[in-house]
């Protein structure tokens, strides 16, 4: 099984990013936790990370055809782009989209994610592990 990991803006920065929100680990720790457990349960990983959206949406329509899963925390862009949210719709595997914090207790404008209805699922609020969740969600969902 080969799952791509698309992390957004910014998220290269955890570990040194309001860690009242988002934690110690860096991105860089969440990757490797992934990959130990895809090890364990047979999933293979890609990760992407950017900071420009463009680049997310061809990474996106690169998956095409190529991946069983997405795993994607779109940071920011989660509240604002119709641009990811399109590109989302051009695939036809689960994904699962990952929030470190949890975007409800947040503030009003983060409350809104333009791809919530668009991907198979939302974890949001459980940290790193949010991210391993997501790794099992996705193998559920492909065993069914
Ligand atoms: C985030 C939540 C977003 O609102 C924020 O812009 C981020 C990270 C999260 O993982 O909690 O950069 O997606």
């Amino acid at each position: 099984m080969k799952i791509l990991v698309i992390h957004g803006p910014n998220l290269n920065m955890l570990g040194k990013r309001e860690p009242a929100h988002y934690g110690m680990e860096t991105m860089e720790d969440i990757n490797r936790q992934m990959a130990e457990k895809g090890l364990q349960i047979g999933m293979a990983l890609d990760f992407f990370q950017s900071n420009h959206e463009g680049r997310i949406v061809d990474t996106i329509q690169s998956a095409y055809g190529q991946y069983d899963g997405l795993i994607i925390n779109p940071a920011a862009y989660t509240h604002t782009s119709l641009a990811i949210r399109d590109a989302l719709l051009l695939l036809d595997i689960p994904v699962i989209e990952v929030h470190l914090s949890n975007i409800y207790k947040r503030e009003p404008f983060r409350h809104h994610s333009v791809i919530a209805d668009v991907v198979s699922g939302q974890i949001t609020g459980f940290g790193g592990n949010g991210y391993l969740l997501a790794m099992d969600a996705v193998f559920q969902m492909k065993r069914q």
